[in-house]
């Protein structure tokens, strides 16, 4: 995810055909697309990191399940990054290094924080990613449809950690996290 190519088990949900962009909407359909898979390099890195500390083994295997899963949407990131003549973001070690050791201490929390932390999580990004569905408006028509997609996908890896086990966190520290999702958006942005 760091460098090597991703690869997906599903084809993209961006329907083939051309599509005309403006260059500001090309930029800006680049920008916000460069955020986005550095959320996915971050979940990426917080179910590996949940996976090892984790106790449970059905746990532990459910966590490594979705880190794949999770790996589709890095594909199709990088495919619409390459259309777009966008890149990646620099800040990417610093989002995998921090959110792998926020996952590895969910992880030795317990079961019930640890699931609670992936649901937080996925619910966060369900309401980023409507956001930027939002943003996208209808111009850029292929992101919209990978956005959609993931969201659909996002909600339910977010259920799926609740009905393991997952409990609500503590109001700060969910604060915590969308403090943090804030500055890894505003920095992939621009970097
Ligand atoms: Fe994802
Ligand atoms: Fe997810």
């Amino acid at each position: 995810m760091l460098g090597a190519p991703a690869h997906s088990t599903r084809t993209t949900p961006a329907a083939p055909g051309g599509e005309v962009l403006c260059e500001a909407q090309r930029r800006e359909s680049g920008r916000l697309m460069r955020v986005n898979h550095s959320g996915e390099v971050a979940a990426q890195a917080l179910y590996q990191g949940q996976a090892l500390t984790a106790r449970q083994p059905e746990v532990a295997q459910a966590l490594r399940h979705a880190a794949a899963e999770e790996a589709d949407h890095l594909a199709w990131y990088e495919q619409r990054l390459r259309e777009l003549n966008g890149r990646t973001s620099l800040l990417n070690p610093l989002w995998y290094a921090g959110s792998w050791a926020m996952g590895a201490l969910a992880g030795a929390l317990g079961r019930g924080a640890g699931l609670g932390f992936v649901a937080e999580t996925e619910r966060q990004v369900e309401l980023h990613l409507r956001h930027h569905i939002q943003r996208l408006g209808n111009a850029d028509a292929r992101s919209k449809a990978i956005l959609e997609q993931m969201t659909h996908d996002e909600m339910q890896h977010g259920a799926q950690a609740a009905l393991l086990g997952g409990q609500g966190l503590p109001i700060p520290v969910a604060a915590a996290m969308r403090l943090t999702s804030r500055l890894m958006t505003y920095g992939s942005y621009w970097l």
